[in-house]
């Protein structure tokens, strides 16, 4: 199926149920060569992407499932989290409970609520994982071309008939990856991005996200 930019972007969903099938390397690789098209602030192209697979991602889901078990605290030198108020906290709860909604998860059912969370660290069953880093000291302006970046892989993705997830949960251990991902030194990882050929039986994927209308997104002043 071959899908324009706009299609692409208004059919593109994230994947939480992944067949087991590997995707060719070729495939993966012409994915990122795509991508690597993207625009960037004066062409600095800060990313940097580590793609992990087969054993390699075993060894990995193994690792970081158990540090999530043992509750060690996940951490960065990226601030991972703002203080948010009113619209986004509540899109950011709509999304939770819609997601544990779908799942049957109950709002106070602690154990279902972490069993949930652990799945991130299972890739969501993908046979692949990709991690975008960039150098530790650089800031805001950079992760604007590390988030176009991302966008422009999640959008090839849709087109070469894969499905994908970007995953902020991805760059809590990054000692653990950096064991086994090869990130380039004095990197930090920003985003994980689990990606495969979609399971069509997963009753997950039949998740579906709401966007605000663009009245309250966007202003046209003339
Ligand atoms: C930068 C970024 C980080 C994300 N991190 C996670 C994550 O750690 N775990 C997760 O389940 N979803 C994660 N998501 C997926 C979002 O929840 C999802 O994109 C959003 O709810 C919109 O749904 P949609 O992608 O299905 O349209 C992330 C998305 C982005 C763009």
């Amino acid at each position: 199926m071959r899908v324009n930019v706009s299609e692409a972007l208004q059919t593109r969903y994230s994947v939480r149920g992944y067949k087991p099938d590997p995707v060719p390397e070729e495939l993966i690789r012409e994915v990122f060569d795509i991508a690597r098209w993207s625009a960037s602030g004066t062409n600095t192209q800060p990313w940097h992407v580590a793609v992990v697979s087969g054993d390699a991602r075993d060894r990995l889901e193994t690792e970081l499932c158990k540090l999530f078990d043992d509750g060690v605290p996940q951490g960065s030198v990226f601030a991972r989290n703002a203080t948010m108020e009113s619209p986004y906290i509540d899109r950011r709860r709509h999304c939770g409970f819609s997601y544990y909604g779908v799942l049957g998860v109950e709002r106070h059912d602690k154990q279902g609520r972490i069993a949930v969370a652990r799945k991130n660290f299972e890739f969501f069953g993908a046979p692949h994982v990709a991690f975008f880093s960039m150098p530790s000291h650089f800031v805001m302006p950079q992760a604007l071309d590390m988030g176009i970046f991302l966008q422009a892989v999640m959008l090839v993705m849709v087109e070469k008939g894969l499905g994908c997830i970007a995953q902020g949960s991805l760059a809590g251990y990054q000692d653990a990856v950096k064991e086994i991902a090869d990130i380039p030194d004095g990197n930090e990882i920003l985003v994980g991005l689990s990606f495969g050929y979609e399971d069509p039986d997963a009753h997950i994927n039949t998740a579906r996200m709401p966007r605000e209308p663009l009245e309250t997104i966007a202003s046209f002043t003339s």
